[in-house]
């Protein structure tokens, strides 16, 4: 291994820790200087770059699972990639539901590209939406366990052992995403609502730096345009002026805060 390359979309950091921390596992194995190059594809600017990638080159790509799945807007990106042989360990970061297909889903895309997977990762974050739901994950004991996960797949890689994609669980065909439902239990879509903007505003333009849609207007911070509620925009705002107030979104949270309340663990597949 000559290079270890970070790639992450994370809108609220959670994504990234979780990627870093694996990182600085491998840093502490390695008996030579080894250059890592940070390639943070949050911001929509940023995903516009053919990213190539070489043999001898260990790649580790993290996102966050977006109902059940990969973030769809990132899945055309994703597939640009050139993997050339690289070495790729896929981790997907989830607020404490579930990652469902997602790893599969991001271990087969990056397979696609050429790259050669070797383990895969589903570690927990903040949920995004709720300020209780996987509280400050992840947390001290999460890094600890993410720089031992970092430290074994080097091991592997020195060891040359092989990883078989079929190890990461998951359906294939992929489920469909997964879907909130109101009060009543039908189904709801979320697709038009947006984050309200109170008169505690003031105009910092946190939010216009935050988005990674590039989907609010910096003149007036109240206008989005395409929302993927990812929350960025809601969890940096410095004086809570930016929130979902949409009934069914505010039930759904309420119901995920319930149901799903028991801490998860860090799965890997090595
Ligand atoms: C639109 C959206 C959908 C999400 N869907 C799921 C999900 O299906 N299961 C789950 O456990 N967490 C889900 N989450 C929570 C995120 O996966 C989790 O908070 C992740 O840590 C966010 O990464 P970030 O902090 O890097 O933005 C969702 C979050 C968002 C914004």
């Amino acid at each position: 291994m000559k290079n270890l390359a970070i790639v992450y979309f994370s809108p609220n950091g959670t994504v990234k820790k979780c990627v870093e921390s694996i990182a600085r596992g491998i840093e502490d194995t390695l008996t030579e200087e080894v250059s890592i190059e940070h390639i943070n594809i949050t911001k929509k600017e940023n995903r516009n770059k053919e990213l190539e990638f070489y043999k001898d080159q260990l790649v580790i790509i993290g996102i966050p699972v977006y109902a059940g799945r990969v973030p769809n807007i990132l899945i055309k990106y994703l597939r640009t990639f050139k993997g050339n042989d690289a070495m790729v360990f896929p981790i997907v970061v989830y607020g404490n539901r579930h990652y469902d297909d997602a790893l599969v889903e991001l271990g087969d895309i990056l397979e696609q590209c050429g790259f050669r997977v070797m383990g895969a990762c589903a570690a927990i974050g903040q949920h995004s939406f709720s300020s209780t739901l996987g509280l400050n994950r992840p947390d001290e004991n999460d890094v600890n366990d993410l720089r031992g996960i970092g430290r074994r797949l080097y091991d592997n890689i020195i060891s040359k052992n092989r990883f078989d994609i079929d190890n990461i669980p998951g359906n294939r065909p992929y489920r469909p995403y997964y879907q909130p439902k109101d009060r009543n239990g039908d189904i709801v879509n979320f697709k038009d609502i947006k984050p309200e903007t109170s008169n505690a505003c003031i105009d910092c333009k946190i939010c216009y730096h935050a988005c990674p849609m590039s989907s609010i207007d910096y003149d007036d911070v109240s206008k989005i345009q395409i929302c993927i509620k990812c929350c960025a925009c809601v969890n940096q705002c410095p004086t809570g002026a930016k929130e979902f107030l949409d009934t069914d979104f505010v039930h759904h949270r309420i119901e995920l805060e319930t149901d799903y309340c028991k801490p998860k663990k860090i799965e890997y597949f090595l």
